[in-house]
């Protein structure tokens, strides 16, 4: 592996402290102007003067930012769900297609009924697709599996998939997303921590387990077993919370010390006092906002002003949120939840690496940082919201290498 140099860009971000950006510091965001970055054998080696390098980016007039890291994602999964999307534009509620095997359990069968090549390559062209729109690091999950051996195959699918991508992958357990039929919440539960946590533990494949708390899925009751379970077995304890109603899943998470709450659209404001005194990270998914068209958002500001760990993913899944684009999801966190473009970045950078823990060599342009980086070809970052269906990928660098260049970009590329 040789030498990467981004020569020249009017604005870079950095994010030089290996820590979320929260409170007071969410404001004081800037960045480095007229600045180059160079990496070295796959790691950021400097960020000030350019120097000459095996691959050289002019990013003259372009903005560079670390690239992103997607917290939340449903990879790896097989098949869209168009037809349920149209039949809820024709008034049918997701609660409804869900109650009636649609949704997580129409996904299911069809992860189920389709081969491990076939999946693996719907979901490679889907973060081939993420790399063009600059997410270097993504979360899959489990959740379509609904048996133990289900699920074990889909935590396996998504460690062939991280075989298969440039990007760095993290794996969660989402085994507690939907009840399988014939089962109560409970005797699923029990499965879980008995047979399957211990498992995946064990083997290492996954690093985080998750459940989604919702009056037609999993209960708080649950999610407390699940969280004693994971600290025991060294898991991160993250929760899909309040996406549909308010189940009181933000407080939950943040008095029991949960690494994430994720969704939050009907966190009440009390919740929101617990999550900002906390460390779990609040992770907003405009995707599913706008897919689901939901009225009821999340309290984005009061989180932001009180000072909560505020992070930004797609959640791209075939059900509530077929969105693959960290630039779309920073524009609709701006025009659909208010917030300001330096906040979303560090939303959908240093915070959406802290997630997943990653945060002390990912998502930040600083010296010993995997070298991940997009230029964006716009002179400054208030463009990414303002013009929402523009693709401003000009190159993205993914552990020191040039992974993609846009065709307007190839210009700009030097190789020694
Ligand atoms: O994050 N909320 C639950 N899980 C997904 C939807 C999954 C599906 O419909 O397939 C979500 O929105
Ligand atoms: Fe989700």
């Amino acid at each position: 592996m040789g030498s990467l140099a981004v020569l020249d860009a009017e604005e870079l971000y950095s994010f030089p402290e290996p820590k979320p950006v929260r409170g007071p510091a969410v404001g004081s965001v800037e960045p480095l102007e007229q600045t180059s970055l160079i990496c070295e054998d796959g790691v950021v080696a400097s960020v000030g003067n350019g120097s000459s390098a095996d691959v050289t980016i002019d990013a003259r007039g372009c903005t560079v930012v670390p690239g992103f890291v997607d917290p939340h994602t449903h990879l790896p999964f097989f098949a869209w769900r168009a037809d349920e999307d149209a039949a809820r534009l024709a008034g049918l509620r997701y609660e409804t297609l869900h109650r009636d095997e649609g949704g997580i359990y129409r996904s299911a069968r069809l992860l189920a009924d389709a081969a491990d090549d076939e999946v693996l390559a719907f979901s490679e062209e889907l973060a081939s697709a993420m790399l063009r729109r600059g997410t270097t690091t993504f979360e899959t999950k489990s959740g379509y599996g609904l048996s133990i051996e289900g699920e074990f195959r889909q935590l396996r699918l998504a460690r062939a998939l991280s075989e298969r991508v440039p990007q760095t992958v993290v794996t969660t357990c989402l085994a507690a997303h939907a009840v399988p039929k014939g089962k109560s919440e409970g005797e699923w539960i029990g499965e879980i921590v008995s047979d399957l946590l211990p498992r995946v533990a064990a083997e290492g494949i996954a690093s985080a387990c998750d459940i989604y708390v919702e009056s037609i899925a999993f209960q708080l009751e649950h999610a407390a077993r699940l969280s004693q379970v994971s600290e025991a077995l060294g898991l991160r304890m993250r929760m899909h919370a309040d996406q549909l109603e308010d189940g009181q899943g933000g407080a939950f998470a943040a008095r029991w010390g949960l690494a994430s709450a994720d969704h939050l659209n009907h966190t009440s404001a009390d919740a929101v006092g617990d999550m900002a005194r906390s460390d779990t990270a609040a992770v907003l998914l405009p995707g599913a906002t706008f897919t689901l068209r939901q009225n009821k958002k999340p309290p984005a500001r009061s989180l932001i002003e009180e000072g909560a760990i505020v992070a930004l993913g797609t959640d791209l899944n075939p059900g509530t949120s077929p969105i693959h684009s960290m630039p779309f999801v920073i524009a609709l966190a701006c025009r659909v939840y208010g917030l300001r473009p330096r906040e979303a970045l560090a939303a959908a950078t240093v915070n959406a690496a802290y997630v997943l823990g990653l945060h002390d060599r990912i998502g930040r342009l600083a010296p010993e940082c995997r070298a991940d980086a997009v230029v964006l070809d716009v002179p400054s970052f208030d463009a990414i919201p303002y013009r929402p269906d523009h693709d401003p990928v000009l190159a993205v660098v993914c552990g020191g290498e040039l992974a993609y260049v846009s065709p307007g970009g190839e210009a700009r590329v030097t190789r020694a």
